[in-house]
């Protein structure tokens, strides 16, 4: 994350003696990643973050692929999702390979316990509800078309507004490092006129006083795909303050500012985020193509090295036979994938589209999660026959 920030108190210098009131020295930390040599945050604890208790393993989470190999595309309706339980520990997992994983929840509950991603950085897209992300960096308050990206390591608890919209919220773990995409920024790694956001659209953590509690404090720590159960002898958000480039930031996808052109513009000019062997999207309302003959609707795409998923996000979306808020269909490597039959003609003319999307292009095939087969419409592959769903209208991906 290339913009530093500091909260709170730190010291003059870095790996220097940090005075408590009481002539103790503060627990300097520093939370970084690739080696000391990728970006990094050094913070300063009330207690050593080292004391741990105890040490279980409370559960596996390595993902079960669908049995059923056959390529064909696919349609999951999350509004048939399990609802209820914990942001953290009730995921469904859609799909995934070795590079990303897609999950889906729709908690209603706020945990007791603290998390950790030890293994991926997440990427959570807040499709519904709001509330604020409490962090050892400080507070990250979210609400409806956030994406909140939290990088590996980052201690975190979600707090939501449960009288508020039930949240559903849509989970990226990459193995990677989640970060802006390289042509966004220039050598010295500010945000480029012409990128379609600006620093500006990057919100940060917020300063909160450091608790100093002794007790027994749970985190659930994912690791060795599992989840993992440390318990620490204090409060884990003791931090009085940090400075650096690590930590968890907020972008909403309505600050996301499209860009149009006289014909169809590829989806290359809709990406939000890179991963590694993935990047992520954001369609937003915007006028459609300007040319007089121009096809606003996709024209017919083979993606010979890479799967296509979008989440549709928007209500926009509801009134359309096939489709509704919250599906997504996975079009994989392999087969060619566009517009369903009349919408190309049907679109010549249209000036203006409300759509929502998000898309996640993975670059390694993705295998379908045997949990998503609940929540299927097992004959959305079939849907481009006249006879098919004939309204499905997908954005112009
Ligand atoms: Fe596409």
């Amino acid at each position: 994350m290339p913009i530093y920030h500091t909260l709170g108190r730190i010291p003059r210098k870095r790996h220097i003696a940090f005075r408590k009131p009481d002539g103790g020295i503060y627990a300097e930390e520093l939370v970084g990643h690739e080696g000391f040599l990728g970006t990094s945050s050094l913070l300063y604890h009330i207690h050593p973050p080292t004391t741990v208790k105890s040490a279980r393993r409370l559960r596996e989470t390595k993902y079960e692929a669908d049995g059923d190999q056959t390529l064909r595309h696919r349609h999951f309706l999350t509004a048939r999702a399990k609802k209820g339980g914990s942001a953290t520990l009730d995921r469904l997992p859609l799909l995934f390979n070795q590079d990303i994983a897609m999950l889906y929840v729709e908690p209603d509950e706020n945990d007791a316990h603290f998390y950790r991603n030890a293994q991926a950085d997440e990427l959570v897209y807040i499709s519904k509800g709001k509330g604020v992300l409490e962090t050892s960096y400080g507070q990250l308050p979210f609400w409806e078309g956030d994406y909140l990206i939290i990088h590996r390591g980052i201690l975190h608890r979600y707090r939501f507004d449960l009288n508020a919209e039930q949240p559903k919220l849509v989970i990226f773990e990459s193995r990677g490092h989640v970060r802006w995409p390289k042509r966004y920024r220039n050598e010295f790694g500010q945000l480029i006129e012409g990128a379609p956001y600006s620093e500006r659209d990057i919100r940060r953590p917020t300063f909160v006083d450091p608790v100093d509690e002794m007790g027994d404090f749970p985190i659930l720590v994912k690791q060795y795909d599992g989840i993992n159960e440390i318990v620490l002898d204090h409060h884990p958000l003791d931090v009085v303050g940090w400075d650096g480039y690590f930590y968890p930031w907020a972008f909403n996808i309505n600050d996301f500012e499209p860009i149009v052109g006289r014909v169809h513009q590829p989806p290359p000019v809709h990406q939000t985020f890179q991963g590694d062997g993935f990047v992520v999207c954001s369609f937003c309302p915007r006028p459609y193509d300007f040319h007089p003959e121009a096809i606003p609707a996709p024209y017919n795409h083979s993606n010979v090295d890479s799967d296509e998923v979008l989440y549709y996000a928007s209500s926009e979306f509801m009134s359309r036979k096939g489709i509704e808020f919250g599906s997504i269909t996975h079009h994989p490597d392999g087969i060619p994938h566009g517009p369903h039959p009349g919408r190309a003609e049907a679109s010549i003319g249209a000036k203006y589209t409300d759509e929502l999307a998000v898309m996640m292009d993975s670059f390694h095939p993705l295998k379908v999660a045997k949990a998503a087969l609940a929540i299927e419409d097992p004959n959305y592959h079939k849907s481009w026959l006249q006879t098919q769903h004939a309204q499905f209208n997908p954005p112009t991906s």
